[in-house]
């Protein structure tokens, strides 16, 4: 085999093995093996002296050219080997920055909240203002300030949650002490605690929790939400207790319904009603909705009692007013037809986003 048939070979082999190359590593090796101090082409390149004269440029010729080539290969075959690195690592961390960002569930206000804040809104366009007071209330606040007698039903140990627990003492309980911590019964304290803390006029509504022994049923909470209204002023009237009532009722239910006043009683107010608003079913005329009487209960109210007045240092000659209260499950359950308003308080999604 001649010298330049050698180099012909050694040509292909070196060719081959820098293409066969798989990555960088690899391709260093080739060219160590290629091009390397002790490379068959560096050892050719130093003999050339050895050769004779004629011998010397062709060979010469030829080992440069190859040197050149496998040089050329190197550098393509690194840069292919670079690019497919390149590719490799962009195809791994694909990115598809089109696609839609991932939703978050929103929250929204409860119904109850949104009822209470619009009601409220309602009372502040009249020129109320919102007061409000402790749900763990005192015995006085609760009941005594509020003109109950002492052996008010309503301050037995079965009916009103005490922070001492008064059942414990069984058959002995005859009436809570005067200093008695319970969870309040109505918002009416707010009342009282209104009229200690200001001088009249006073147009005030307080919405909040309020807390009573009762079973969870549709029609009960053993906790649920009030909104006491209280105006004190030179000279209001039942007519303006009745105005009142009659313009927020609208507003809430819709322009067509009517009211109803119903004489009652309240220990706190005197004289007392019950308001009922005509049936939205059936129009008034009677229906299951409104069990045939036309009419659905929605509230207490009445003229605020000279007592109530004397036990929190206001003059009742000079001033009087209207109170009321409202019970916002009630409201809610009117208006969207409720079966059963424990269903205000389970947390079920299903039946929370519908409002
Ligand atoms: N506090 C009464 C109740 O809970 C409602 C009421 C408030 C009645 C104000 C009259 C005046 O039943």
């Amino acid at each position: 085999m001649t010298i330049t048939d050698e180099l012909q070979e050694l040509r292909e082999r070196g060719l081959a093995a820098i293409a066969g190359a798989a990555d960088l590593p690899a391709l260093e090796a080739a060219r160590v093996a290629y091009l390397g101090k002790k490379s068959e082409l560096t050892s050719t390149l130093r003999g050339l002296g050895q050769l004779a004269a004629d011998m010397r440029a062709t060979v010469g010729q030829h080992a440069n050219e190859l040197r050149a080539d496998f040089e050329e290969a190197l550098e393509q075959r690194k840069a292919a080997l670079a690019g497919a690195a390149l590719s490799a690592t962009i195809e791994s961390g694909r990115l598809d920055v089109s696609l839609p960002g991932r939703a978050r569930p929103l929250g929204t206000q409860h119904l109850i909240n949104a009822i209470k804040d619009e009601v409220s809104e309602i009372f502040f366009g009249l020129g109320y203002r919102l007061a409000e007071g402790p749900e763990v209330e005192d015995d006085f606040h609760n009941f005594t300030a509020l003109n109950h007698s002492p052996m008010h039903p309503a301050r037995s140990a079965s009916d009103t949650f005490y922070v001492r627990d008064l059942s414990e003492e069984g058959a002995a309980f005859d009436g809570p002490e005067p200093s008695e911590i319970l969870m309040r019964t109505h918002t009416s304290p707010v009342q009282i605690r209104t009229l200690q803390a200001q001088q009249p006029p006073v147009y005030v509504i307080s919405p909040g929790k309020v807390y009573r022994r009762d079973i969870a049923d549709p029609t009960h909470l053993p906790q649920f939400t009030q909104m006491e209204g209280l105006a004190i002023d030179e000279h209001l009237t039942f007519a303006d207790l009745k105005g009142t009532l009659d313009y927020v009722v609208r507003k809430i239910f819709g322009e067509q319904r009517r009211t109803r006043f119903r004489p009652h009683f309240f220990p706190f107010t005197e004289p007392s009603a019950e308001v009922d608003v005509s049936c939205g079913v059936c129009g008034g005329v009677g229906c299951r909705f409104c069990k045939g009487t036309g009419w659905i209960e929605i509230l207490g109210c009445g003229m605020v009692d000279p007592n109530v007045l004397v036990n929190t240092g206001i003059d009742p000659e000079r001033y009087q007013g209207f109170a009321f209260g409202m019970g916002v499950e009630r409201i809610a359950a009117l208006r969207y037809d409720m079966p059963d308003i424990r269903l205000l308080i389970e947390g079920d999604m299903r039946f929370l986003r519908q409002f």
